[in-house]
Parts: structure tokens; sequence; C-alpha cells
């Protein structure tokens, strides 16, 4: 299950704290009386003050031992502070208060930092957990509030995505979506059917799991101008379907959902985080199974507003869910900007790895301003561009766009996916986040867990709340 971890706050560094952490550097010395020769432990350890950098001191203390950590900062930058506060809450896994004095500098980065990097999920487990409680100690309570939101922002989308597909399917994941404290609506079977949402549907058919769209509505406390909304992809399993996937590319899949789970932990935070934006989030959920019911490569099906689609690889699947929502929320809901999260293509992790996700937007404001956001939050994005002499590649002789390229004259897999959903974005500026490269990771490190990262919220989030 996941473990949760608690922020607080308290004005005076207490003295006799059992697991104290301090930076090093004399002007950031904090006001307790350490009671060590600081300056001659770090020429001991010959400790540089580098981020990352740790001194670990045994020290006295009623009725046993406990530890002071003198830790390095290095040029205090964004960067540091972060590197400087996951290497902390790294360190002392399996304690059960680390109370930190805080460093000069950005709070609420080092503060979101330390708390990510205490990120676990383990089902079952009674092994390694990580720090229970983080005290800042003299921080601004403002800054360690606003990291705390965003830092459990980003823990419930890593434990939606990092939970299995066998406990979560489309149902599951709108119950979750429930508990988030917004208003939502949800479309069963039934409804999406009669209100026309073919590409859910087909996706859906071949599990005994059916789909479901998600809607989550976000109304800030004063009357907001600009209205945006949020597309997700919510594939719950991504087996490839009849198109099937190999087993290694298959057992990553039940992160498919990623960006639907970072639609619904961002409308969950936008009210602690006093967003002056109207937000509407809407996660396109589905399982993508082989069976009997399936649909086949070859299909022609049609999205929501009518236009049909061959679906030529049952494997991309995630622009035929999200067709669906992009499509409604530009007939229906009359945002000023829309932007969807998908983890969509494995070309995405090809171009630009595992640390850097994609943005493509038909608007180079909105493309500018993510790009910005990311930055600002540690979500880091590369501009990608819709490439329009690929357009042909969606050409189908049978129906009015084929999901996939038939040939091989494009290639651009990613781009090729995100000018398929251009198609059904209309013409509000509109900005498309591939995040299959980002949005797992395969290592334990710095901010980062093993498995589903969360990617998305930060920047949305920082985005949402700058507007
Ligand atoms: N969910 C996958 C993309 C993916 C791959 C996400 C690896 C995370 C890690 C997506 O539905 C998919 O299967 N895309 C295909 C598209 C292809 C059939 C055109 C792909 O990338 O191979
Ligand atoms: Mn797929
Ligand atoms: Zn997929």
């Amino acid at each position: 299950m996941p473990i949760e971890t608690t922020a607080s706050v308290i004005a005076e560094v207490p003295g006799d704290a059992e697991l104290l952490a301090v930076p090093y550097a004399s002007d950031l010395a904090p006001a307790v009386e350490l009671h060590l020769p600081v300056p001659d432990l770090l020429a001991h350890y010959e400790a540089k003050g580098e981020a990352g950098e740790i001194v670990e001191v045994p020290v006295a203390r009623a009725g046993g031992v406990g530890r002071v950590l003198l830790y390095g900062v290095g040029d205090g930058s964004p960067r540091a502070l972060r590197k400087a506060a996951a290497a902390l809450t790294r360190k002392v896994k399996g304690r059960d208060t680390l109370t930190v004095v805080v460093p000069d500098g950005d709070v609420a980065v080092f503060a979101e930092a330390a708390l990510l990097a205490a990120y676990s999920f383990k089902i079952g487990a009674v092994g390694k957990q990580p720090v229970r409680a983080l005290v800042f100690a003299g921080a601004d309570e403002a800054a360690v509030r606003r990291a705390a939101g965003v830092a459990g922002a980003v823990a419930l989308a890593r434990d939606l995505a990092n939970t299995p597909a066998s406990v979560k399917d489309p149902s599951w994941l709108a119950e979750r979506a429930a508990e988030v404290g917004v208003p939502v609506e949800v479309w069963d079977e039934e409804r999406l059917r009669a209100d026309g949402f073919g590409g859910l549907l087909a996706v859906g058919k071949g599990s005994v799991r059916p789909p479901r769209l998600i809607k989550l509505s976000y109304t800030p406390a004063e009357p907001a101008e600009r209205h945006v909304v949020l597309v997700g992809k919510g594939i719950t399993f991504d087996s490839g379907g009849l198109s099937l996937k190999p087993t290694e590319n298959m057992k990553t899949q039940k992160t498919d959902m990623a960006g639907g789970a970072v639609v619904i932990a961002v409308l969950g935070a936008l009210a602690a985080l006093k967003a002056p934006v109207r937000v509407t989030g809407l996660v396109a959920a589905a399982e993508n199974m082989p069976s009997g019911t399936a649909q086949r490569p070859s299909d022609v099906i049609t999205p929501y507003g009518g236009r049909t689609v061959e679906v030529l690889n049952t494997d991309a699947e995630g622009r035929l869910v999200l067709a669906d929502a992009l499509a409604y929320a530009d007939a229906v809901l009359d945002p000023d900007a829309v932007v969807d999260i998908a983890t969509l293509t494995g070309a995405i992790t090809v171009a630009l790895g595992r640390h850097v996700g994609a943005v493509y937007s038909s608007d180079d404001v909105l493309a500018k301003e993510l790009v910005e956001a990311g930055q600002a939050a540690d979500d880091r994005l590369w501009r990608m561009p819709l490439i329009e002499d690929y357009t042909p590649a969606l050409e189908s002789s049978i129906a009015d766009l084929a999901n996939v390229e038939t040939g091989s004259t494009y290639g651009a897999g990613s781009i090729t996916a995100a000018l398929f959903l251009r198609e059904f974005a209309g013409r509000r500026p509109w900005a498309h986040l591939d995040i299959a490269g980002v949005g797992r990771s395969t290592v334990d490190e710095g901010t980062l867990s093993k498995g589903a990262t969360g990617f998305g919220v930060r920047v949305l989030l920082e985005w949402l709340t700058r507007a």
C-alpha cells in the first residue's frame, strides 16, 4: 500500500531532535546550538558543500544516540536545492521523523523535492520504508503548504498509475476520481453509446470491464475568465488488443493511464493551491484487450463528432479514446485552451528519452507557457513540431482517417500521432503532451522513484496557478 509522508512546519529548531538535518554554509547556520565542531567536521570529511553531499554525525541524545546530518546545498539554485533535499530524505529512509533546518532560497522547491523523494509504493511490504514525517524548521508556512499540495498530487498520480490492472479498471478509476473533492460526472457504456463516443467503445470492446468517460470540474472561488480543459489518456491496461504487444513491452502497460491519473490528481489539488482558472478534466478510460469481442485491425469506427477512422493497428488505441474526449471538449465545453496528456507513443522515448516530455501545440503562446512552466516546475518539456508534410501518413482509402501510417514513408510515430489528435481538437488553442518516455522511471533516483513518476502534475499545476 502507498505510504504517506506528512509535512509540517515548526518555528524553532528543537535542540534535542533525534534526527536533525542542517545545511553546511555558515551564513545558513540555524538558530540552534549544535554543540558540534562543524567546521572541523566538514574539513575532516573533506566536505565540499556540493548539493547531495551529507556528513552524518552521531550525537548524544537523552536515552541514546541521535544523528545530525550536515548537508550541502551547492550553489543554492532550484536544481541544487532539489538534489540536496532528495538526498536527505533518501538517506533517512526507514526513520520516523526528520527535522530539517531549511536552507536559504526557494523553500517550496526544497520541501517539494524532499517529499517527492520520500515516495514509496509497495503492496504488503514490511521491509524498507521511507521517512514517515518531515518537519521543516524555520520555514515559510505557505511555501511548505504549497509544496505539500503539489507533492501530494504527484503521489496520488503515482499511486493510481502504480496500482496493478487487476485492481484498476475504468470504473475503479472513476471511483478514485470521485474521491478528490470536486464534482465528478461519469459516462457508463450505455451513455457513451447514446452520446456517440465511438473511440472509447471500440477500444473497450475487447474487455469485460467496460470503458468510462470521467469528467471532473473545478471552479475557483473568484469567478474566472479562463476555462481550461485537461484531457487524459486513461488506458488502464494496454495489451495492444488484437495487435498484441510482445511480453517485454506489455508488462509496463498498467501505467498507460498515467495521463488520466495526472488529470485526476491536478483537479484534486487546484482548490488548495487557489488556482484562478476554471478547469474541466476529462479522463478517457478503457482497457485495451484482445478477445472475441475486440475490435479488429481494418475495422472502421466513428469517434465523437462523426468522422470515420480506419483502425489499422489496435495498439494505436490512445489516440482513439483521446479523439472522443478532444472532440467533445471542442463541441460542448467551450474552452479557451485544451491540453491533453498521454503515454501515447514509444517513438517519443527514442526522440527525447526518459527525462524530457514532448509538447506539441497549434499555438505558440500556449507552447511557450507550458515549456516555461515545465522548466520552473522541473517537469521538463521540449516542443516538437507538427510537420504538415506528414499529414498524408494518416490517409485512409475507405475512411476519413487511418489511425496509423500504413507504410513507412513518413515514420515519426510521435509526430503522426499528434497530427491525428489535432484533427479532433478543433481550432482552439490546443497542446498535446506525449509522456510515454517520462511517465515511468526505471530507477530510484533524486525526486523519482521506480515506477510511475506523476510527470505532468507539476507542470500543469505550475501553469494553472500562474495564470
Ligand atoms: N501505450 C502505448 C505507448 C507506450 C509505449 C507507452 C511504451 C509507454 C511505454 C501506445 O498505446 C502504443 O501502443 N503506441 C504504439 C503506436 C503504434 C502502434 C503506431 C507504439 O508506440 O508502438
Ligand atoms: Mn497501444
Ligand atoms: Zn497505449
